[in-house]
């Protein structure tokens, strides 16, 4: 497998992760489990217990902490293209996922492997020519009724742009509208689609976060959520 782009990053991501979102307050350990909280609360109003999760595009797996902690009934194969982001989740959280490395096209499972694909902050790292492929694949590889959930950046906040312009790994990042990739999981095939505008407080203004909920409706958050089902 030819190297990928996020080898040269893994072994900082972390740090140069965390540098980038000084500005929040936050560390990113607090925004990967603010997006698996999401999943469980979606996953709860369904009434639907998932039992093996896909962390697509899952770098270091910065989310299997809060996957155990959530969602502890559910098994999580963590997938990426770059071989180094995973060898440093593995020796991170040895015994708590499956990672798994594959050609960045074709996801190496059976159709109906999984409950639940889980993408967060993936698909701007994706040539948007990619986008259709392989969210098919991630259909594919979905149970009929699986939850598939995308987070992504949301390029109207200025904030948020900021930072995306002033990270080292995002230089190549293309980011996706919201109208866009909501569209394409629509055209793979996805239905019930739900669009939300999360993350707006800071760590300074945290007194306001209960309101989050009520604002999902609003484009100034600083990531947004998709929610489909196969
Ligand atoms: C910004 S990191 C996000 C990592 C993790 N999801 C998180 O929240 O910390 C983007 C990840 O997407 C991965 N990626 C890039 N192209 C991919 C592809 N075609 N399929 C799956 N993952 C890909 C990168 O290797 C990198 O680990």
């Amino acid at each position: 497998m030819q190297q990928a782009e996020f080898d040269r990053f893994a072994d900082e991501y972390r740090d140069l992760h965390a540098a980038n979102i000084r500005a929040s307050g936050e560390t990113p350990e607090y925004f990967a489990e603010y997006k698996v909280l999401d999943l469980y609360r979606i996953l709860a109003a369904r009434e639907s217990r998932p039992r093996r999760i896909l962390d697509f595009g899952a770098g270091v797996g910065t989310s299997v902490p809060y996957f155990r902690r959530h969602l502890p009934d559910a098994s999580v194969t963590c997938l990426d293209v770059s071989e180094r982001s995973l060898e440093i989740g593995r020796s991170r959280f040895s015994g708590q996922a499956a990672f798994q490395a594959f050609d960045g096209k074709t996801l190496p499972f059976e159709p109906g492997s999984f409950h639940v694909a889980f993408c967060a902050c993936v698909f701007h790292h994706i040539h948007p020519g990619e986008h259709a492929g392989l969210l098919s694949e991630l259909r594919r590889v979905l149970k009929p009724e699986g939850t598939l959930i995308v987070f992504e950046h949301n390029r109207l906040n200025p904030l948020t742009l900021r930072a995306v312009q002033t990270c080292r790994f995002d230089e190549n990042a293309v980011l996706v509208p919201v109208l866009a990739m909501a569209r394409s999981i629509r055209r793979a095939g996805f239905s019930r689609i739900e669009r939300r505008f999360r993350i707006f407080f800071p760590h300074a203004l945290r007194a306001l976060r209960p309101l989050e909920r009520l604002l999902h409706w609003c484009p100034l958050g600083a990531q947004y959520s998709v929610v489909a089902t196969k």
